[in-house]
């Protein structure tokens, strides 16, 4: 029985292609700015997203942590979502590291709005943290990959360029949100000082991101994420895949969401299941009324459904497709799981 791994888009492996880009990538130092291909991405990436710089880094987390660690500083504050990837996985890094109180907003589906943004800005004065950055994630991972419209963020935008807050987006999944929406990624980066993107998410490399921004913050990126063990020297091979995966994976995400509706509309047909979120990308979100989520996962497991408990709910379980799961993977695993709750 094959199994059909829906935990996650980072467990896709990267194709023959990919392989062949990597082993045969030019390389260099790039903690001396010497590699090739990492700076071929780097400048792609700027383009993509409209900026003067971009930085290529090891992961979301650690685009995450140079981002925020580069726009805010100890003891300053900085508005999200309380579902945020920045808050809840990446092991407590803004308290850890750089010493950023964080005041989070109980956005829609993980979308902020605007007024609220506004109201939880500090005031001027001594008392109080200097609330400094925005931090906005699209798609919003724990809102059910839920896309921002262009309007909400050139709202938001609006609101921290008036009381003088710097954006940080975390566009983890920036591609598919774009992919969805038809929205260019690079009308969703104007709205931000700083963006970053997954290569190894629904993209299909094996790691990476790129942040990208102004370039003398991208300068400075470069020393945080040098602070933080995070300079590779052949990392050529590495961003060969990204540049393979940015050719070749980008336009075929619709095919991603075409299989979450599709599981989507399954599981919401199951006795006792209810999706808590529409579908509007690559993550389907479904509510198992009264049963265990870990529990159900494990029976998934044995059918070969892999699966992940959401985390914040008792019975919701998450399923997101990607490059390695195909249409009739998802039609398989939709009945398996039938079978499996009958
Ligand atoms: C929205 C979002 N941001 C950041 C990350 C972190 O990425 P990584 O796992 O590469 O550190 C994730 C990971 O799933 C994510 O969903």
């Amino acid at each position: 029985m094959r199994t059909i791994d829906l935990r996650s888009d980072t467990v896709t492996r990267p194709s023959p292609g990919m392989r062949q880009a990597m082993a045969s990538a030019e390389v260099g130092d790039d903690v001396y700015g010497e590699d090739p291909t990492v700076n071929r991405l780097q400048e792609r990436v700027a383009d993509l997203l409209g900026k003067e710089a971009a930085l290529f880094v090891s992961s979301g987390t650690q685009a995450n942590q140079v981002g925020l660690g580069l726009l805010a500083r100890p003891g300053d504050e900085i508005i999200c979502d309380e579902g945020s990837h920045p808050v809840n996985f990446e092991a407590g890094a803004l308290a850890a590291l750089w010493g950023i109180q964080v005041r989070t907003l109980r956005g829609t589906r993980g979308l902020l709005d605007p007024a609220e943004v506004e109201a939880a800005i500090r005031p001027e004065a001594e008392h109080y943290p200097r609330t400094r950055v925005l931090e906005i994630e699209n798609t919003h991972n724990r809102g059910g990959g839920t896309v921002y419209p262009l309007e909400r963020v050139r709202a938001l935008a609006e609101v921290a360029r008036r009381r003088g807050l710097l954006v940080y987006l975390d566009g983890a999944r920036l591609m598919n949100a774009s992919v969805a929406s038809g929205v260019p990624a690079r009308a969703y980066a104007e709205c931000a000082t700083v963006t970053s993107i997954c290569l190894s998410k629904g993209l299909g490399a094996p790691a990476g991101s790129v942040m990208a921004g102004p370039r003398d913050l991208m300068r400075e990126a470069r020393r945080l994420r040098k602070r933080l063990g995070g300079g590779m020297r052949q990392a050529g091979i590495l961003a060969a895949a990204g540049l393979y995966a940015l050719d070749r994976n980008v336009a075929r995400l619709a095919e991603d969401h075409e299989n979450a509706r599709l599981l989507g509309a399954a599981l919401a047909a199951l006795p006792g299941t209810s999706l808590p979120f529409p579908v509007e990308t690559n993550l389907v979100f479904a509510s198992f009324r009264g049963r265990s989520a870990a529990e159900l996962a494990a029976r998934l497991k044995e059918v070969g459904v892999l699966c992940n408990p959401e985390g914040s709910k008792p019975d919701v379980l998450r399923f997101v497709t990607h490059l390695d799961v195909s249409r009739a993977d998802v039609e398989e695993a939709a009945q398996r799981i039938a079978r499996a709750l009958a």
